[in-house]
């Protein structure tokens, strides 16, 4: 791997200030989904080496929290600036194990890295509240305190960014934390571990744990140590870390799958809602929870849409992330290959019309043709699965109050978007949407400003935004008595 600097190039696991295989008795692979061929390997750690990295982050707690914000605020910083400086390394290293364009790596290094910077700043403002008492001898506040150790359980979709959504919060707030990164993409959340030891991040306050999922997670969810786990990834995983952490009563903040409706209504502009959706739809080759999932136009103008849309995805350059022009790399694995290869064919052996794609690519292994399908109806397993591939579902509509019955008539409720020049309907719709997050008239809302998540079964819990240190904070009321 051609790094600029190699020292970001860890493939041990990192708990309590030290780069350890902890006496793993196996390693785990991490291959380039573009070329299948091996780029590294991770320690195989399990539940011993869970509880030694939560003790870790248990014993650095107390010093950690007893930082003054400033004082939190000012390491990450510096983890901030670190990232930026190694801004090409992180991003080569995305695109060898993620699969994703070399330049939409970067621009993923620069949403990881804000997240940093946002917190960094934060930090000195986790207010709490003076409440006015309702006797006239008492004083009445709200304090907010880290909630303690946190366990962070993270997806391979966004190697950097999936880490400093949910490393910064519980940092600046006081808490530590042991993260689980997926193993398809672990060597980015240890080049970012390698970049807080050099920030200042203090032994055992971060911890980075590799290895087996099932083993790692029954024991972050179990341990009465963790006072919360931190997840983002399926719905069904999610469902089972709220079963296992119920026992000791965890909190849970969870962003789970979505299945984003995407309309465009009859007064929309019609060519910028077709550049939104490219944004939206193809961005990590389709691999994104806020992606949209079905598209829904307004008969008037479901032909020209569904023309231009077609045009532009005939126009994309499918390839290794790492060739230049590439605007479209490979699926994660073969099981995502699989998944979306079994939808297209059974939209299309339902009657579907296909107008691009609709194939597994040329290149073989983990690509697929960005595809497009028209006339797709309820009855098709894409109307109510997550693709979380490179395929636009084109369904047609006539009235607001039906697509808007169609767009909630799934069980999460991540994202939706919508586009038309009425503002009156603007209101109505995105008030009528039932999603965590609306974007109008754009493709791209993510940012580290913004509430981040969803409603229903995607889950629950902000991240990013002023609203985000408080996933991680307690919040205690102290009534003071006999001030007279
Ligand atoms: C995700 O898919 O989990 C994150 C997408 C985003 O932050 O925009």
């Amino acid at each position: 791997m051609q790094l600029s600097d190699p020292q970001l190039y860890r493939q041990q696991a990192y708990i309590n200030g030290n780069w350890t295989d902890a006496g793993a008795q196996s390693v785990i692979d991490v291959k380039n989904p573009a070329t299948g061929e091996s780029i590294g390997s991770i320690p195989n750690l399990g539940r011993v080496e869970t509880v030694n990295a939560i003790a870790s982050a248990e014993a650095a707690w107390p010093a950690w929290r007893a930082k003054t914000g400033k004082e939190r605020g000012l390491i990450l910083r510096r983890w901030y600036d670190l990232v930026m400086t190694h801004i090409d390394d992180l991003a080569m290293i995305i695109t060898l194990e993620n699969g994703k364009p070399l330049e939409e790596a970067r621009g993923e290094v620069l949403y990881a890295a804000s997240f940093l910077d946002w917190f960094s700043e934060e930090a000195r403002r986790h207010y709490g509240d003076v409440i006015p008492q309702t006797k006239g001898d008492q004083r009445l506040f709200a304090i907010r305190q880290p909630v303690g150790v946190c366990g962070a359980i993270i997806a391979w979709n966004f190697p950097c960014t999936l880490v400093t959504r949910k490393v910064a919060p519980a940092l600046a707030a006081g808490c530590t934390v042991v993260l689980r990164p997926a193993s398809q993409t672990p060597l980015s959340a240890l080049a970012l571990a390698e970049l807080a030891e050099r920030a200042g991040v203090p032994a055992g306050v971060f911890n980075v744990i590799t290895g087996d999922a099932r083993a790692i997670g029954a024991e972050l969810t179990a341990n009465e140590t963790v006072r919360k786990i931190t997840f983002t990834g399926s719905t069904p995983i999610g469902r089972l870390l709220m079963q296992q952490a119920a026992p000791t009563v965890k909190r849970l903040s969870l962003e789970l799958g979505g299945n984003a409706p995407f309309i465009v209504f009859e007064d929309a502009d019609v060519e910028k809602a077709v550049d939104a959706l490219m944004v939206s739809k193809f961005r990590n080759a389709g691999q994104t929870c806020v992606c949209a999932n079905r598209v829904f136009v307004h008969d008037s103008v479901y032909e020209e849409f569904a023309r231009r849309v077609t045009e532009k995805v005939l126009d994309m350059k499918v390839g290794n992330g790492l060739e230049s022009d590439v605007s479209i790399g490979p699926l994660i694995d073969e099981a995502g290959v699989e998944k979306v290869s079994e939808l297209v064919e059974d939209a299309i052996g339902k009657g579907a019309r296909l107008l691009a794609g609709g194939k597994r690519h040329a290149l073989g292994g983990g690509f697929y043709e960005p595809t497009v399908l028209a006339d797709v109806g309820q009855d098709m397993d894409v109307a109510s699965e997550e693709i979380f591939g490179p395929v636009v579902t084109l369904f047609r509509f006539e009235s607001e109050d039906d697509v808007i019955e169609r767009a909630n008539s799934v069980e999460t409720g991540l994202a939706g978007y919508f586009f038309s020049r009425d503002a009156s309907r603007v209101w109505r719709v995105a008030e009528a949407l039932e999603v965590g997050i609306v974007g109008v008239n754009t493709g791209m809302f993510s940012n580290e400003v913004g509430p981040f998540g969803g409603v229903k079964q995607s889950g629950f819990g902000r991240e990013g935004s002023r609203y985000g240190l408080d996933d991680f904070s307690d919040l205690k009321y102290i009534c003071l008595g006999d001030v007279n």
